[in-house]
């Protein structure tokens, strides 16, 4: 399956677009999973982003703490059974944390998770995951995205899952590790993919205002960069449920 990072704004659509059908037939993968969460002008994403990442290919969607940023996502959240949000936000929050996908007669079990360290969560992701895990049970490979700030609490999770789900691939830094490898007991491991979006920016936004901004202490309106962008990502091969080969892939769009 190939996972690929947060798709930060208008460049980072158009680099999905550019490059995700030339992956596809490339790498042939069962599954593709797509982390949206920045999608809409780098904040959120709305129905309009997530019909159009499902139309390039992608067979969930996974979000992190910009979910609800716009209202609109909010029924559609409810609606697309192929749109997930951390399932350990509050009960009462739209959406689902899980979900079951199928294509050429497999089935691939996502579960999205929030980090609870710098992020708003409902509950511990360590200890949500047991429940979330037995929604997809049944599913023949599962991919865990877990979204979070610091790197404890993904290497911790990984730790954990090991064994236990084909993969769990770390997002919201934008910024991808070196540390991609299969742990022993069969699950593909990284701490962040990074994103897709311009690497020419802070974290996919344009420089010079997060510049400004730590500079003066004073708020702005920040806004996607344009500036040299990349896609980012992960693809995981399997034997049953067992991960054998994590490879980063990093391109750089036109
Ligand atoms: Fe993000
Ligand atoms: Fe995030």
């Amino acid at each position: 399956m190939l996972f690929i990072g947060d798709v930060v704004g208008r460049a980072g659509r158009r680099v999905l677009r550019e490059l995700l059908p030339a992956l596809r037939e490339e790498l042939a993968p069962d599954f593709v999973v797509v982390n949206g969460e920045n999608a809409a002008h780098g904040i959120g994403i709305t129905p309009k982003e997530a019909d159009e990442i499902l139309r390039l290919g992608a067979d969930a969607i996974t979000l992190g703490n910009h979910t609800y940023r716009h209202r609109e996502i909010w029924p559609y959240l409810e609606q697309e059974r192929r749109i997930v949000r951390p399932y350990n936000y509050l009960p009462t929050q739209p959406g689902r944390g899980t979900t079951v996908v199928e294509a050429g007669g497999k089935t691939l079990g996502v579960v999205n998770l929030s980090g609870a360290v710098h992020l708003q969560a409902g509950s511990p992701p360590l200890v949500a995951v047991d429940a979330a895990l037995k929604e997809v049970a049944r599913a023949d490979l599962i991919l865990v995205d877990m979204h979070a700030e610091v790197t404890s609490e993904k290497v911790a999770l990984g730790w954990y899952l090991d064994g236990k789900v084909t993969a769990v691939v770390g997002t919201h830094t934008h910024v991808p590790t070196a540390d991609a490898r299969v742990l022993p007991g069969g699950t593909a491991y990284i701490t962040d993919v990074g994103m897709t979006g311009a690497r020419g920016g802070v974290i996919g936004m344009k420089k010079e205002q997060s510049i400004a901004v730590m500079r003066t202490h004073m708020p702005m309106r920040y806004e996607p960069s344009e500036v040299d962008p990349w896609l980012m990502g992960v693809y995981i091969e399997a034997e049953g449920r067992r991960a054998t080969r994590i490879t980063q892939i990093l391109r750089s769009g036109s």
